[in-house]
């Protein structure tokens, strides 16, 4: 495949990056996923949005990556992708001779890493009709999680953990509240209330988060920004993983235990398809 890497476009095995790199080397850097439905980048715009802002945090100048917009339709256009697929973006704060932790003098310019690649989408289609297993893990990671950095050990391991236990996903929990997964927001139903974390320090603000709480202004169903709590498990009625890549999909066992009846359940049933109802109006 045709990558984008440093301004210019190559074929991803030419591609070299130093062992300098600090993104290798300390993990400084931040990254991205951007889903293509029929050739079409989802929300293509909060993706840069939410990049640009991660660079801000981590004072990654110019900060503003919009222009990235224009050479994601180019991946997709070079690479013929037309189908389902998914853009990937990095950005580190680049190569210096010497290890130190504080940021190279002079700046080293960054490196700017981007790959298309196509989607098989079966395996999320049976995963939202029938949904996924997850487990909980305490939350071992550090108190910036709404920064989208590749430092992500501590969610590997803990995605790690899910593999072991024949789970798909993993859920964060810090002071007794269920936060977000390794890799996806939460949102769960209990006592007939919708709830999710409201936006933090410790979640990542999900695009498909977003979306969702859009469309449940549009549907009329209330939405507490609230985390489930450790002890509201049992009585939970739903529980679904959202992101980029798994869209709205139910959780239908938590712990090795069935969530409700552990079936999907109609609220994430009727999310699901509100979604994929705006991802056909949007990329078509
Ligand atoms: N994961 N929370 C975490 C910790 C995430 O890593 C992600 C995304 C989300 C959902 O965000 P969004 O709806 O914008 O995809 C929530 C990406 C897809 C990944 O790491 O591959």
């Amino acid at each position: 495949m045709l990558a984008y890497f440093n301004g210019g476009y190559l074929q991803e095995e030419d591609i070299r990056i130093s062992p300098n790199d600090r993104g290798f080397l300390f993990a400084d850097g931040i990254y991205d996923v951007i889903r293509v439905y029929n050739g079409h980048p989802y929300r293509l715009d909060d993706h840069l949005t939410r990049l640009s802002n991660s660079a801000r945090e981590l004072r990654l100048a110019p900060f503003d990556f919009s222009f990235l917009a224009a050479v994601t339709r180019r991946l997709l256009a070079e690479n013929n992708l037309t189908g389902a697929a998914t853009v990937y973006w990095q950005i580190t704060r680049g190569a210096a001779t010497t290890r130190k932790h504080a940021f190279p003098e002079p700046p080293t310019p960054l490196t700017i890493y981007g790959a298309a690649r196509p989607l098989d989408e079966s395996r999320l289609r049976r995963q939202q009709e029938l949904g996924i297993a997850a487990i909980t893990v305490s939350d071992k990671r550090w108190a910036r999680c709404d920064i989208k950095t590749t430092a992500l050990t501590a969610n590997v391991m803990a995605n790690q953990e899910a593999a072991e236990r024949d789970a798909d996903e993993a859920i964060f929990i810090r002071d007794g509240a269920l936060l977000e997964g390794s890799h996806t927001n939460i949102m769960a139903v209990v006592d007939g209330e919708l709830r999710t974390a409201p936006l933090s320090h410790s979640i990542l603000p999900g695009i498909t988060r977003g979306a969702v709480l859009e469309l449940c202004r549009e549907l009329g169903i209330a939405v507490r920004e609230m985390p489930v709590l450790q002890h509201e498990i049992p009585r939970l009625a739903e529980l679904m993983a959202l992101s980029t890549t798994l869209e709205v999909t139910p959780v239908v066992n938590l712990d090795g235990q069935a969530v409700a009846d552990g079936r999907p359940g109609p609220v994430t049933r009727q999310l699901s398809q509100a979604l994929r109802q705006q991802i056909t109006r949007l990329c078509t």
